[in-house]
């Protein structure tokens, strides 16, 4: 039974082609429970279904890396989805949050840029400017974070950056081409929605910043260059995956002197619009130097859905807004018009079962986050999280409930982005100016034994 205090946080919304049952979403969280070479693992597979079962209308993946370069200056462990042998273990994970009733949405990067750590210290990360790695103080550091700090010699190295080297236009030209083709492995794994990952500094934002951008070329310099990679890369996207919904994470500013403002910000979310994206989702932050906004305490993330507003009121397409955690404020800010839908990422680590709760009248039983990070900790140190709030985080693989049955009438067998429009081929051999569907042009099996 529906809880009518929240009617427009449980009304549905629609996101280009699909529509989701409810305005609550799980915001990405890069929740460290890939394997080593980025595969999707059962238990986050579990980890995802958890969210899903609890009734979450939209399930957005950590950030996953889209591109072999990315792939190679990560943090922790993110998915990878780059390579057909991804598409097992994504394609459970879809078919899991399918079957539970949720849609699947990826979010896709590009890479982390100077925000990018290898294994080996020596290798430059490629960024839009070289000689720029980072270096943050720890008192520009989310709340909570100080013990670990000391006492981890590993997560200490995520106050330091990598050194940088810039990349070439052409290098710039063959990662946006991989990336749109990772975007159409996804939807082949069963996601209805590519989400484009550029907030927090990474590589995407990175090209956006003066701070981090002092290219002179066609990539840097004024506004409009340094949009450039990010609306071609909407672009791209969009002509790749026709069938699905494209939309793109930002942050709605940078909170660092000299950084990017709300104005530019919305200036972006509008072009990309233009471009075809279907939804904008906002989160708030300018990186690794200033992580007080990322994974902001309540009052750091009380300013986001007043941002969102502003946003609203120039865009047509739906606003996600990040860490509004209580169900009532959520339900006045978008009765109020100040975005379309909460998207929490911490409190959907505390309590998966939050929508549900509100749908069956039980909002006092909410377990509320207590923005402590230690979930945060745990990932930063390149383990799996763990939240003194929920005893089963990181551990749902061992429940029994979050195991799937056969499929269901509302699961499609063909992927829904794939059934709504064909994707277009964006690579064949180059003597090849089309692959022959026609059955003429089928190859005769020759079974096993010597050619003849
Ligand atoms: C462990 C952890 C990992 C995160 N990873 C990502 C990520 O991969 N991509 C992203 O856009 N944001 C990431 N975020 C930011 C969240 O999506 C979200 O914006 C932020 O935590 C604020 O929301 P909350 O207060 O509900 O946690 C991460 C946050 C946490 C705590
Ligand atoms: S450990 Fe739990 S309570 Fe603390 S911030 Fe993470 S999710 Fe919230």
């Amino acid at each position: 039974m529906s809880d009518n205090k929240f009617p427009h946080l449980l009304s549905p919304i629609k996101i280009g082609p699909f529509e989701l049952k409810n305005r609550i979403a799980l915001a990405p969280m890069n929740e460290t429970m890939a394997g080593l070479n980025g595969e999707c693992t059962m238990q986050e597979v579990a980890y995802y279904a958890t969210r899903a079962k609890g009734g979450t209308a939209l399930i957005t993946t950590g950030a996953i890396m889209a591109t072999r370069l990315g792939s190679r200056f990560v943090w922790g462990r993110n998915m990878h989805c780059f390579n057909p042998g991804h598409l097992q273990g994504l394609g459970m994970l879809t078919t899991h949050i399918h079957y539970f009733g949720g849609l699947a949405s990826a979010q896709m990067s590009m890479g982390f840029g100077r925000q990018g750590h290898s294994y080996d210290e020596n290798e430059l990360a490629p960024a839009p400017t070289a000689g720029l790695p980072y270096e943050a103080a720890m008192n520009t550091q989310t709340k909570g974070l100080e013990k670990v700090f000391a006492k981890s010699e590993r997560a200490r190295g995520f106050l330091v950056g990598q050194m940088t080297r810039e990349m070439s236009i052409s290098e710039i030209r063959s990662e946006q081409k991989e990336y749109a083709q990772s975007c159409q492995l996804a939807v082949i794994a069963g996601f209805d929605m590519i989400e484009i990952h550029g907030p927090h500094g990474y590589l995407e934002h990175e090209f956006l910043s003066p701070l981090s951008n002092k290219r002179t070329d066609m990539y840097g310099g004024e506004w409009r260059n340094r949009k450039r990679l990010i609306n071609e890369t909407m672009e791209q996207v969009r002509y790749a995956c026709p069938g699905v919904a494209v939309g793109v994470r930002i942050s709605a500013e940078e909170h660092v002197e000299g950084g990017l403002t709300r104005e530019e910000m919305i200036d972006l979310a509008k072009d990309l619009e233009a471009r075809g994206a279907d939804f904008i989702s906002l989160s708030d932050g300018g990186g690794y130097e200033e992580t007080c906004h990322l994974v902001g305490t309540e009052e750091a993330a009380a300013h986001i859905p007043g941002a969102g507003a502003d946003f609203k009121k120039a865009l047509k397409v739906p606003v996600i807004v990040a860490s509004q955690h209580d169900p009532v404020k959520a339900e006045a800010d978008i009765a109020a018009g100040k975005f379309d839908i909460s998207a929490m990422a911490r409190q959907l680590f505390a309590d998966p079962e939050y929508a549900n709760k509100l749908m069956q009248g039980r909002a006092d039983e909410i377990v509320r986050c207590k923005r402590c990070n230690m979930c945060l900790m745990r990932c930063l140190s390149g383990i799996t999280p763990e939240c003194p709030q929920n005893p089963w985080l990181g551990r749902e693989y061992a429940d029994p409930e979050y195991g799937f049955g056969a499929r269901r009438k509302h699961e499609s067998i063909l992927m829904k982005g794939v059934q709504n429009a064909p994707m277009p081929a964006l690579e064949r051999p180059w003597w090849k100016t089309e692959i022959p569907l026609l059955e003429e042009h089928w190859r005769a099996f020759r079974g096993p034994g010597p050619r003849k």
